[in-house]
């Protein structure tokens, strides 16, 4: 009999990370730290400042290397592959340093023949992420007259300039406005459906829940794995509903056995899934209760972000 390897069918794991642990000095900034990235979508990483998120993504950049654990980004081992993990990722650092006297074409292009791409494709290439990231009228004009907004979008350009598979984009909402921040919700969302895996780290949590198809919680240099999945998927079961008569609305959900919670912002239902949500929304106005407003309780990754930061406490 003969054993044959399958190909992983997708999506595989872009990113694969097991037991990793880096120190500087005494400071243990990764502990242990796993979790995967499957090509095609969109992980967040989440975690207060100074929980090692930075200095994760560093080590699966192959810029930093880890004292423990095993490291796998797009198939190589930045250990002993550093060239080719870096030819397969994106990295968008959370500190972006530009070069100011040259123009955003001019930046792109240069990034491009870095990467051994002639000059004239780096130029149309550049010429279409500057479209992209809508920096088109800044093409001609150097860096420095960009505001920080706009330099993060170059920035998130420069690290598309050699089309990679995977994207490490370090707190890429920083400095965003409003406007800004939705279209690069929709610009992720765009490059993961192009199959491209993405790991993303943020606190700004509220953006990344209709960003991203799963979530990575850090606290004190480790994942937290399965513990915060079911924070998440707990969350997720918190619906906020508002009568104009607050007193009827409790009244008929007494008399069913749907689970409530009273608190000074209106009245808490748990309920599991949208299926069941929209019976339990027509049953409460079949009982002739008025209801305005029906609804999931706000971002289950900030639920679960305040929750882990309360049992720090
Ligand atoms: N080069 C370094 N030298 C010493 N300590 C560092 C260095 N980089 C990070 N740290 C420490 O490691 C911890 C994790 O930092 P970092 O990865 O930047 O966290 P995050 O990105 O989640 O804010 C922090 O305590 C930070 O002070
Ligand atoms: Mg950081």
């Amino acid at each position: 009999m003969t054993t044959t390897i399958e190909a992983e069918a997708p999506p595989y794991a872009a990113i694969a990370v097991q037991g990793v642990a880096r120190s500087f000095g005494d400071v243990r900034a990764v502990d242990n730290a796993t979790l995967t990235v499957p090509a095609g979508s969109v992980t967040a990483l989440i975690g207060p400042n100074g929980c090692g998120k930075t200095t994760l993504m560093l080590m699966l950049a192959g810029l930093l290397r880890p004292d423990e654990g095993t490291i796998s980004v797009a198939g190589h081992d930045p250990r002993t592959d550093a060239a080719a993990v870096r030819a397969a990722i994106g990295w968008m650092p959370d500190q972006l340093g530009s070069w100011d006297n040259l123009t955003c074409l001019q930046t792109l292009t240069l990034m491009g023949q870095a990467y051994r791409v002639n000059k004239a494709d780096a130029r149309a290439r550049g010429e279409h992420l500057l479209g992209r990231v809508h920096l088109e009228e800044f093409a001609h004009r150097p860096a420095r007259v960009l505001s920080r907004g706009q330099k993060q979008r170059l920035s998130l350009a420069r690290a598309l300039v050699h089309d990679p598979q995977v994207l490490l984009l370090d707190e890429p909402a920083n400095g965003l406005d409003p406007r800004s921040r939705i279209e690069l919700r929709d610009l992720v969302r765009e490059l993961a459906g192009e199959g491209r895996a993405v790991l993303i780290s943020s606190h700004v949590l509220a953006e990344l829940d209709e960003m991203v198809d799963g979530a990575v919680f850090m606290s004190k240099g480790r994942t937290m794995g399965d513990e915060a999945a079911a924070m998440v998927a707990e969350a997720r079961t918190k619906y906020r509903v508002d009568a104009l008569d607050r007193d009827a609305l409790i009244a008929a959900l007494r008399s069913s056995s749907v689970p409530l919670e009273e608190t000074d912002t209106g009245v808490i239902l748990r309920i599991d899934g949208d299926d069941n949500a929209a019976d339990a929304l027509a049953w409460i106005v079949g009982k002739g209760v008025r209801v305005h407003r029906f609804g999931p309780v706000g971002s289950a990754l900030e639920q679960t972000y305040m929750a882990m930061n309360e049992e720090r406490r």
